[in-house]
């Protein structure tokens, strides 16, 4: 019998994940199937029950259910504790245990081109993406300052880790003050500069330095303006889309416990973008 995988989320009409798992379980002959959970909130909880019986091995949690199912589940990785969101499910003989690879996800495409302990890396946004990327870098040696729109979820964030005993110097300040904030890293966490909004970016063109390496999580378009501007001060970029091929390579081996085709499923991936 076919084995059954899934995305949970809501709305998914553009999830990239079933094109790179479909590409995957095609390139390894796997008898699996990848499924879109398209589900309101107040569905979780059945579903979430019904999974538990049926032969639905495992899936990726979306937005805006990371923070949600935790509650919901039957174990927790650690690391997904800590960071307070669950992007992974895997149903263990009808226990439901939940991982986070976002944070793995994001640190792998960064590893690529820089390494992190001692750096200092300002992340703009405080949201879900945020905390992810927080936590990878705190736990890489990353010297982390947050910068939000409103300082307050900054704030909670920075309260967060503290708890966890990982701080570094982790600090909270508002975006407007960004001038004030060098750094060897910059990661940019938030919607800004999607389409169709792409003349959009939240970093003044002064702030780049040569050398600097720039992260920007969106992928739509694959170069943002804050991406065109990085790169024409002379930064190292990383793409975005490379967050979210790592993440669910971390994903495939929580599921499989092997290394997915990465070539198949960055192809795949690219593919579904120019879609
Ligand atoms: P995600 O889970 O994708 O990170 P989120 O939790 O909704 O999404 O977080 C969105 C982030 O984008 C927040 O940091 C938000 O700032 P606030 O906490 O001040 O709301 C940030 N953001 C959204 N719109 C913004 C805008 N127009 N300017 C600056 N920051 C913005």
């Amino acid at each position: 019998m076919s084995k059954i995988f899934g995305v949970l989320g809501h709305p998914l009409g553009h999830s990239l994940s079933p094109a790179m798992f479909e590409a995957a379980f095609w390139q390894y002959s796997m008898e699996a199937e990848y499924l879109k959970f398209d589900l309101a909130a107040e569905e979780l909880s059945s579903f979430l029950q019904k999974a538990r019986t049926q032969p639905i091995e495992g899936f990726s949690v979306t937005v805006p259910y990371k923070e949600d199912i935790l509650a919901f589940l039957d174990d927790i990785d650690g690391k997904a504790t800590a960071i307070g969101a669950v992007n992974t499910v895997v149903n263990k003989k009808g226990k439901l245990k939940g991982y986070n690879t976002d944070w793995f996800g994001a640190m792998r495409a960064l590893e690529e081109v820089t390494a992190l302990e001692g750096k200092r890396v300002l992340i703009l946004g405080a949201g879900g993406a945020a905390a992810s990327i927080v936590y990878g870098c705190l736990i890489a040696g990353a010297k982390v300052t947050i910068l939000n729109r409103s300082l307050g979820k900054a704030q909670e964030l920075v309260e967060r880790f503290k708890k966890l005993d990982l701080v570094n110097g982790l600090k909270a300040a508002t975006i407007n003050e960004i001038l004030q904030y060098p750094a060897d890293i910059l990661i940019h966490t938030t919607s800004i500069g999607m389409a169709p909004n792409t003349d959009a970016s939240l970093v003044p063109p002064e702030y780049f330095k040569r050398g600097m390496v720039v992260f920007d999580i969106v992928y739509n378009p694959l170069e943002t303006r804050l991406v065109k501007q990085a790169k024409a001060a002379g930064c190292k970029v990383v793409s975005g889309y490379k967050m979210l091929l790592y993440q669910a390579e971390k994903q495939f081996e929580l599921w499989f416990k092997k290394k997915p085709p990465m070539q198949k499923m960055e192809e795949a991936l690219l593919q579904a973008l120019q879609d």
